[in-house]
């Protein structure tokens, strides 16, 4: 049912995520209700030095449009030399200072970055200028240790000419932890004349339309939400009265059960990944496929003893199989767990 007092919609953007955001999951974002998407973050360095794998992971479609790579590094000459490489092919480049994994911030790359400004504005400056195409960057509140860096930076950025900028409302020493912080996003997006995209902990409609009155941001990033449930998006345009169009598993929704509809969306967005899959990647190689099994599956009544058969299986036809067959018995009510 839709919430009281409709407000102006903004973009809603699928965020960057590691080992799920591939390509036929945002195109299934997209066909969602997502309305920009960005491939998961990629290591200027294994780009450089043309490394068919992380190429790989910047394959975008013309349904993907505007197409974001995202990349992250801490040597400014690979980042330069990565976004000249990619401004022939992408639509905006997008500059991750957000990552707090130990790996990057060791290599000073990611959110280590927003420790040192100087050297964050100069990469920022140099890519720029590299760049056929627009930039734009995403970051956290700081690092946490010593004085919150990411509003002085942001203005910094804003000068150099970026696009716009994501924030996420954490520290990188918050890592996931305590609530994204709404209010300090807000304080920036009062600073700036550039979008201020916010992220963090919007997971349903109520979220969303808290987060938007709290930051005034010009678009919300929704990320783990949005994990095994990119029906999150439509979710949001519905419950805040942006869309009134009838969803693409309508049809699935009420061949289900009572209780089973949520398996039937969960099955809907399952087979459109694995088509999708099947167009990005043929029969081969999709690393990503047994994690979208389980979280695709996470919620459902049963996953859990389904998914110790997940493990031990290795086909790709047979996992997508399994996971269909589960959903929809779920989605008729069948209480035999497959
Ligand atoms: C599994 C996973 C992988 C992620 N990978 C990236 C990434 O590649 N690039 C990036 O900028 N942020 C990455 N993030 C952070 C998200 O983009 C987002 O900022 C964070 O999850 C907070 O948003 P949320 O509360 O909506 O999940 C990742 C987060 C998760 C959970």
């Amino acid at each position: 049912m839709p919430l009281p007092a409709a407000m102006d919609p903004v973009p809603l953007f699928l965020a960057p995520m590691a080992g799920v955001t591939d390509l036929p999951f945002r195109l299934l974002a997209r066909e969602c209700g997502a309305d920009i998407t960005v491939t998961e973050f990629t290591a200027a360095a294994g780009l450089n030095r043309d490394d068919a794998r992380s190429w790989r992971r910047l394959e975008s479609d013309p349904r993907e449009s505007p197409f974001i790579p995202q990349i992250f590094g801490g040597v400014e000459e690979e980042m330069v030399g990565t976004t000249r490489a990619l401004s022939s092919v992408a639509d905006i480049i997008d500059l991750n200072f957000g990552c707090p994994a130990p790996k990057v911030c060791r290599n000073s790359a990611g959110a280590a970055l927003l420790g040192d400004p100087d050297r964050l504005v100069s990469m920022v400056r140099a890519c720029i200028a590299a760049s056929d195409v627009p930039v734009s960057v995403k970051v956290r509140l700081g690092t946490g240790s010593g004085p919150n860096t990411a509003l002085n930076i942001a203005h910094r950025l804003e000068a150099e000419g970026i696009l716009r900028i994501a924030v996420h409302g954490r520290t990188l020493r918050q890592r996931y932890s305590g609530d994204a912080d709404w209010h300090q996003i807000r304080e920036m997006v009062d600073a700036l004349s550039i979008p201020v995209i916010a992220n963090g902990d919007v997971i349903d409609a109520d979220s969303a339309r808290r987060c938007l009155e709290v930051t005034n941001a010009a678009g919300l990033m929704i990320g783990r939400a949005a994990i095994g449930n990119p029906d999150i998006f439509r979710r949001i345009k519905s419950g805040l009265g942006w869309s009134t169009s009838p969803a693409p598993w309508a049809d699935l929704e009420a061949q289900a059960m009572p209780g089973g509809e949520r398996a039937a969306i969960k099955l809907w967005a399952w087979r459109r990944y694995c088509e999708l899959a099947e167009e990005a990647y043929g029969d081969g190689r999709n690393n990503h496929l047994k994690r979208h099994a389980i979280s695709f599956t996470k919620g459902i009544a049963g996953a859990s003893k389904m998914r110790i058969r997940l493990h031990s299986t290795l086909e790709a036809k047979d996992l997508m199989h399994t996971v269909d067959e589960f959903l929809e018995t779920s989605m008729l009510g069948s209480s035999i767990i497959v």
